[in-house]
């Protein structure tokens, strides 16, 4: 079996996983305060302690949560709770847990959602974003711009610095899903005019069911979820304590690694074009991945030429050759409805190969082959 499905989930690293193993034994609930409890309180404050030392903000400006989805849920339907926002500028690239919501939120009557254009590569037009903030200030209307800063389907890169700072000039709330970048790029939350983000630890070979939400310090968003007042009240529910060590310990992972994996993912990408482009003549690169240098370097996605009988089928007979792939966002998998990432840059069916530091050469020449064979 050859993985190449890293932007759905990845494998856990096998150091996490001894971290996870040991951890199953520390049992006590962190909110209790004898000896037991306070073991597993220490565990979950390091972890918090590392991240946010690894991502430029205070500890309690991270909040563990459920994962991405929950961290973008909370963003959007708190920012229009609990801060007056009566306007969500966001894209139709987005994750279905930023889209949906807004699109929700918009139907219940409680804000209006507006979707940018996006060209046909899916870069996000940032003029319409200045036009809009700007007239969404002289109509005294509060606004959050909620962008992604990696595309999970296309790749594609936000100018995550440029949008903040259009944020902060016309006095808007910045929300972004950081999902397929934190621990793949370097972050430095104090340098970013931002206010909200969101994280997944299944997606840095960490546990599934864990991530967290950057949430400004005093930025007044209330809970998401009520009960025991845990996360210094912010998001209740006993601590998750294995999953958060575990995302501590591949967050600390990715880090260390970051420069080695980068350079041999963008090798890796880079020969994965060159094969591709010789082999299959007329393959597309759908929005930025074919763009080695401005895309995230674990996304390519491919459309076959126009017409070619094997369109729309390829991941099934990929799959029978023992090859994960996937075929737009697995994220919303068992929806038969296609990407409504390449439906809105105007692509058809699409093939995205993702990678990880675990794949090699071989794998994708293989894959390559494979691909000429089906
Ligand atoms: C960009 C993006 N945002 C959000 C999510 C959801 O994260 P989670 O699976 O942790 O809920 C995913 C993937 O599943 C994703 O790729």
């Amino acid at each position: 079996m050859v993985y190449f499905d890293n932007a759905a989930t990845t494998s856990l690293d096998p150091e996490v996983k001894a971290v996870l193993i040991d951890v199953l034994d520390t049992f006590g609930n962190p909110s209790s305060t004898h000896a037991e409890g306070r073991k597993a309180r220490a565990l979950v404050e390091t972890a918090r302690k590392e991240i946010a030392s690894l991502v430029g903000c205070t500890p309690g400006e991270i909040i563990f949560t459920s994962g991405g989805t929950e961290a973008d849920n909370w963003a959007l339907k708190g920012a229009v709770r609990d801060l007056g926002v009566r306007r969500i500028l966001t894209s139709p690239v987005e994750h279905h847990a930023v889209l949906h919501v807004a699109e929700e939120l918009a139907a219940q009557g409680l804000c209006d959602t507006r979707l940018a254009p996006v060209d046909s590569r899916g870069d996000v037009n940032l003029h319409w974003l200045e036009q809009e903030l700007q007239a969404a200030q002289a109509e005294g209307v509060s606004v959050l711009v909620s962008l992604m800063h990696g595309n999970n389907e296309i790749g594609n890169l936000l100018p995550i610095k440029e949008v903040g700072a259009l944020c902060k000039k016309y006095g808007a709330w910045f929300h972004s899903d950081m999902v397929q970048t934190l621990a793949h790029f370097p972050v430095d939350f104090s340098q970013l005019s931002l206010d909200f983000s969101a994280c997944s630890a299944h997606k840095f070979h960490g546990p599934k069911g864990i991530g967290f939400a950057y949430v400004k310090a005093n930025s007044g968003l209330h809970p998401f979820i009520h009960g025991g007042s845990q996360e210094r009240g912010h998001r209740s529910g006993t601590e998750n304590v294995l999953g958060i060590v575990g995302m501590a310990k591949a967050f600390k992972l990715s880090h260390e690694r970051m420069e080695a994996d980068h350079q041999h993912m963008r090798a890796l990408k880079a020969h994965t074009i060159e094969r591709l482009t010789t082999a299959l003549p007329g393959v597309a690169f759908n929005g930025a991945s074919g763009d080695l240098d401005n895309s995230l370097y674990t996304v390519v996605n491919i459309s076959l030429p126009e017409g070619d009988p094997n369109r729309g089928m390829l991941t099934f007979a990929l799959d029978i050759k023992g090859f994960c792939v996937s075929g737009g966002s697995a994220c919303s998998s068992g929806s038969s409805k296609g990407s409504h990432v390449l439906e809105a840059i105007g692509s058809g069916d699409g093939l995205r190969l993702s990678f990880s530091r675990y794949n090699t050469t071989d794998e994708v020449d293989a894959l390559v082959d494979a691909l000429k064979t089906v």
